[in-house]
């Protein structure tokens, strides 16, 4: 399915490998590796290609985000609590320079205040925050109406 300028990177930051354990009446009960699956599907029912990535180490993530113009058109970010406090992580996710747009299964505007606050406002295509899973569908029709796939 990957062909030319459509290839989506879906990373995941910080704890959100522990998805199915953590919380679920804020996250679901859905693991990160069944949660991928249903990217992956959603992504090739629109044509689109998709890969991913996790990591809980700040470092690993900025460099990831360093060569992500050479593996991907567009990405999709859940960043988990980096979110709210990562400027570092915005610079790296701005140097990438390719559309993103920004995740959260759970409501972040809803929660504590401190969680309303993204550092990638400004930034993302558009962030969508509080639909569980679906988010991640609307992010890659998001992505697949900017890419012009
Ligand atoms: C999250 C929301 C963040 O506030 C939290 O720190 C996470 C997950 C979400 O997907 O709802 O780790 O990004």
């Amino acid at each position: 399915m990957a062909g030319a300028h459509n290839r989506i990177e879906v990373l995941h930051g910080v704890n959100l490998n522990t998805l199915g354990r953590r919380d679920p009446a804020i996250y679901g009960t859905a693991t990160l590796g069944s949660l991928e699956i249903q990217i992956k599907r959603w992504a090739q029912e629109m044509g689109l290609g998709s890969t991913f990535f996790q990591s809980n180490h700040e470092a690993e993530f900025i460099e990831h985000l360093h060569r992500l113009p050479e593996m991907a058109d567009a990405a999709i970010i859940n960043a988990g609590a980096w979110t709210h406090y990562s400027w570092a992580i915005r610079d790296a996710a701005e140097v990438a320079a390719i559309p993103l747009v920004e995740v959260h299964l759970s409501d972040i505007h809803a929660r504590e205040p401190w969680r309303a606050r993204s550092v990638f406002d400004g930034l993302v295509v558009a962030q969508i925050s509080g639909r569980g899973a679906d988010g991640y569908r609307e992010a890659l029709s998001v992505l697949k109406r900017e890419l012009e796939v």
